[in-house]
């Protein structure tokens, strides 16, 4: 069964489509970037507006391989992200699954980041391709994005529960407002990664541990790196490495800790920060029990996974009616 997926949560117009939730057909991702970049971060109202410019087309270059007969059915984010943002994506699916007489399934995007972990790809590890069939249950879910740093334990398909979050800062909203206070780029994640390699990480920065609790805290970080930036004596790029290694020890610690206490199968990476290399070697490293990581460009946001996720739903009868609606501040588990 081939899906077509379709996001527009955020900052990229995206869609693509996937066959039996594992086989990438075409995958295409207008980025916003650039536009934003001038603002120092996202501007809902022109995000909408650039998405009603360019989801058509998007749609038109991920279905250019594929005949509309050979589609059974049309997956679409619905929450969480911006609500004009959000519209633009699920009108459109609604006009295409009425005119096609499609069946339609309304997708969390944090449920979508997960499924990234199903698409195939070709793996540098072990020189083979990963199947989906490698993903084993119980899994523990870490998924670290710009809006959202949560720890989600998954039993089987749709079936999530969680076990940690946030308090203040995402993750990757901690990368963004770290690489504003250091004068660095946006988005933030991708320039403090790129000045942290040429970094040592010689400053003493704070750790939220929160003992006791599953969650995450990254907002004392931010103030202490930026008072550190305002004293003025530390080079950038050692301050970027200092910071990026913080946030690397607390998400690894955690969540190998969280996999001890729920005697898990596989730690699944998920969102635009697992896409960060540091993070991924340490878990790699640190993990007891195999870590699934999607390579960068499926860690970010994209349509392939709201298709993968899904073709899981339609397979499990889950679909929705022409009254779907966004929910912008929809969570999981
Ligand atoms: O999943 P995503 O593309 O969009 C959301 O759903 O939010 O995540 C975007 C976030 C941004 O905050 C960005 O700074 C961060 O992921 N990010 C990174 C890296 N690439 C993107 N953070 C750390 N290292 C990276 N290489
Ligand atoms: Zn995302």
């Amino acid at each position: 069964m081939k899906v077509l997926g379709i996001e527009t949560s955020c900052d990229e117009t995206a869609a693509a489509v996937v066959e039996d939730g594992h086989r990438i057909i075409s995958n295409v991702v207008a980025s916003q970037i650039d536009i934003h970049a001038r603002y120092g971060g996202i501007v809902p109202e022109v995000a909408s507006r650039q998405h009603i410019l360019t989801i058509l087309p998007v749609i038109k270059q991920a279905m250019s391989e594929v005949a509309w007969q050979e589609i059974g059915g049309i997956a679409v984010t619905y929450g969480p992200g911006l609500a004009g943002s959000l519209l633009v994506g699920v009108n459109v699916a609604k006009a295409i699954a009425l005119a096609r007489s499609l069946p339609l399934t309304g997708v969390n995007h944090l449920e979508a980041h997960i499924y990234a972990n199903w698409l195939d790809t070709a793996s540098k590890r072990k020189g083979r391709a990963r199947r989906n069939s490698e993903v084993r249950f119980p899994c523990l879910c870490l998924i670290v994005s710009g809006g959202h740093s949560d720890l989600v334990l998954m039993r089987g398909h749709g079936q999530f529960e969680k076990v940690g979050r946030t308090r203040d800062d995402a993750a990757g909203e901690a990368f963004d407002k770290a690489a504003r206070i250091l004068g660095l780029g946006y988005p933030g994640g991708p320039a403090i990664e790129q000045a942290a390699s040429s970094g040592t990480p010689s400053v003493p920065l704070p750790r939220a541990w929160l003992k006791g609790s599953h969650d995450f805290s990254f907002s004392g970080l931010k103030t202490a790196l930026w008072h550190l930036a305002h004293q003025g004596e530390i080079p950038v790029a050692d301050a970027a490495a200092s910071f990026q290694l913080a946030v690397v020890d607390v998400l690894v610690a955690k969540t190998v800790e969280a996999a001890r206490k729920f005697k898990i199968e596989q730690i699944l990476l998920s969102g635009g920060v697992a896409s960060n290399k540091a993070l991924r070697e340490r878990f790699l490293a640190d993990s007891p029990v195999p870590v699934l990581v999607p390579p960068p460009d499926l860690c970010t946001d994209n349509a392939a996974m709201v298709a993968a996720c899904g073709y899981y739903h339609f397979q499990g009868g889950q679909t929705s009616g022409y009254d779907l609606d966004v929910v912008p501040s929809l969570s999981l588990g």
